[in-house]
Formats: structure tokens, sequence, C-alpha cells
């Protein structure tokens, strides 16, 4: 059996004014009629077939989109503070059986050809069997800064041996992980046992391993929904499960899946992944939601949850208006809208 781990936090500010604080990007309908956060329940079969139950963690905050969300069966562990991906994990793992195969899923992605991402779950769970750490490879396609990269090695299993792995390298050294060609990037998925995943954080990060143990020994259980003791959880500092034992660990493998991956992470790669998806485009690859009124306009993407928009003559432009917030960006401004006023504000 495969655990789900499915976790939500992050603010996903770059998708401003559509995702707030109030209303964060897991839990809205971004692409289909589905959540990105259901899609990844769907996606991890809701307790059917070889999966088990979803284990859920997350910041209070997103509780309530969770119970409104999620199935019945889904278990939740609150977070008493934000401390990042690897704590998040390691909460889990200590739930689990030390022989489970964990299959932890980020809640704000899309991936386009479930089959493809099925092949790749099977693949990753050998190894994780096997005692890998194992990543999802992604082709690049731009120095993106954003994410991790890895270097493969030699074969092993259905995979590859990890070679190097550099989480967010800066600029140059993503030029030159991309023009290299050896390197692939980290799909933010990740499959491996809870025994093993707890072996390697006390190998790597020792004070964290301790008091993310003790938080999870202390904590209460309240039917579906557990609350780690928040004390020494609290003391933890926080810190993503890349740079914290992904970089660091020698048991790390990569399975390659082209299954259409996107994180969404701002309104450019929205639109990409709209246009790759429904294909409701108009015949100058113009897309729009609500009350929209385009002459003359290529490239360009407007929602509007209320007031009519009306552009002309413009080209590769995002337009978004969500009561009472107006974004208006290039294409390839699309990555700078978080650092706005009124994103950081929400
Ligand atoms: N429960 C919980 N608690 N979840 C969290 C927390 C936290 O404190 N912080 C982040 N998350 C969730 C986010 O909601 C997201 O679903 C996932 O964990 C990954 O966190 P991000 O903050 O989005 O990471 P990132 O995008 O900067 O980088 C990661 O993903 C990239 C691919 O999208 C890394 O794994 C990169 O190496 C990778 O390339
Ligand atoms: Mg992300």
């Amino acid at each position: 059996r495969i655990y789900p781990i499915i976790l939500c936090g992050g603010g996903g500010t770059r998708l401003w004014p559509r995702s707030r604080r109030v209303r964060p990007k897991p839990f809205l309908k971004l692409l289909g009629d589905r959540t990105l956060f259901q899609q990844t329940l769907d996606r991890t079969g809701s307790g059917a077939g070889d999966y088990a139950e979803p284990l859920i963690v997350a910041g209070a905050a997103h509780v309530d989109f969770i119970e409104e969300q999620a199935s019945a069966d889904a278990h939740i562990i609150v977070e008493p503070a934000a401390r990042n991906t690897a704590p998040a994990i390691a909460l889990a793992a200590h739930r689990l059986p030390a022989d489970a195969v964990m299959l932890v899923c980020p809640s704000d992605h899309h991936i386009a050809d479930t089959r493809e991402f099925e092949r790749g779950v099977a693949r990753a769970a050998a190894l994780a069997g096997d005692e890998w750490l194992v990543s999802f490879g992604i082709a690049p396609t731009r120095p993106e800064t954003g994410y991790g990269y890895i270097r493969t090695g030699e074969p092993a299993g259905e995979g590859h041996r990890v070679a190097q792995f550099v989480e967010k390298p800066d600029a140059k050294r993503a030029a030159e992980f991309l023009a290299d060609g050896g390197y692939v990037w980290n799909g933010g998925i990740f499959a491996f046992k809870a025994g093993r995943f707890l072996d390697e954080l006390e190998r790597h990060r020792p004070e964290m391993a301790h008091l993310v143990k003790d938080a999870a020994q202390l904590g209460k259980d309240d039917g579906r929904v557990f609350h780690p003791a928040s004390e020494p959880f609290s003391r933890i500092e926080g810190e993503s499960v890349d740079y914290a034992v992904m970089e660091n660990t020698d048991r790390a493998a990569v399975v390659s899946a082209d299954m259409g991956w996107s994180d969404i992470g701002n309104w450019d790669a929205l639109f990409e992944a709209r246009l790759n998806d429904d294909s409701a485009a108009d015949e100058n690859g113009n897309l729009s939601r609500g009350v929209v009124d385009l002459s003359g306009c290529r490239g360009v993407m407007v929602e509007t949850d209320g007031p009519r928009v009306s552009v002309v003559g413009v080209s590769d432009l995002v337009i978004v208006v969500d009561g009472d917030d107006i974004l208006v960006t290039t294409r390839e401004g699309a990555q700078d809208v978080g650092t706005l006023p009124g994103a950081k504000q929400q």
C-alpha cells in the first residue's frame, strides 16, 4: 500500500488576486471543475485501490477548506506553526509504520497526464521499497531558479541514482544546468519509507528530528485530526525537505515522468496549463473567463468575477479582476506579481 501525504502550506502570492490568505491557491478551481487540492486527492486514489487513506498536513488556517473539500476518510495533521516541509513530512512519518511507503504530494500542482503519473508512482514506490528517497524528475524547459535541480547518475531500479541535488540555484548555475543537459527539475513529489526518511532526517538534521519526534509523541488525537504538541514544534528552525534531506542524503534516486507537470507558479504558467488543458482558446490564443470582450488581441488571458472587461489591440497580457482588485501584467512580468503591495497585503 502507498500512503499519500498531502502538503498544504505557503501563500501562493504570485497568483494574487485570485489566491489570497483567506482563499489560498490549492483550494481554487484554477483548471477544470475541481480545485488543485481535490485533483491531488483524486490522483492519489482517495483511499481506493493500492492507496491508504490520505494524510493531509496543513496549517490551522487551511483546516476549514480541507474539511469542505476532502472526502470523509481523510486524516489531518494540524501544524501548530509553519516550519516548512521537512518538519511537516516528518510529522506524517511519525504517524505511520516504519516500512510504510509515503507518497508526498504538494497540494498546488497540476498534472495533465494522470496515467503517466501512476506509472511514475509505481516506479518510485518500487525504489522506495528498496530504501531509496525518490524524487520525480521533470525535463527542464527554462533556467528556472525556483526549482531544485537533479543531476542523474547511475541507473537504479526503474530510475536513476541522484548524483547531485541542488535546491534553487542562482540564475547563472540554473543556466549552466540547463545547458549541460544532464539535469532534471525536482517535481516536488517524493516517495520513501517513513522509517528511512526519519533516519535520514536524524542523520542530517538531528535537532529538527528530535523536536518533531517530541511534538508527535506529545500530540493529541482528536478523531481524524491530530494536533502535534506546539511547544517543541514551534522551536524547530523551519527548513524545506529539499535543503534538509534531499541535498544531503546519499540514498536519493529519481524517476522521470513526462506527465504534463506544472506547479502553476504564476499567471503565465496557469495560462500555459489552460492552453494545453481545456484549449478553450479563441483562434488568436486568447482565453477568457467571465464577461469579457476582446478585439484585435493576441495571447491575452482575462478573468473577471464581476465587472465587464473590454480589451482592444494588445498581446501577451494577463488581466484579472477579483473583487476590488485588478491585476494587469505582461506574461513575462507574471513572476513578479508576488512582490506587489496588494499581493503582500492580500
Ligand atoms: N504542511 C505544510 N507546512 N505544507 C507546506 C509548508 C508548511 O510549512 N510549506 C510549504 N508547504 C507545501 C506547499 O503548499 C506546497 O504544496 C509544497 O509544500 C511545496 O512547498 P513550496 O513552498 O511550494 O516549495 P517550492 O515550490 O518553493 O519548491 C519545491 O517544489 C519545487 C517544484 O514545484 C521544492 O521541492 C523544489 O525542489 C521543487 O523544484
Ligand atoms: Mg511550490
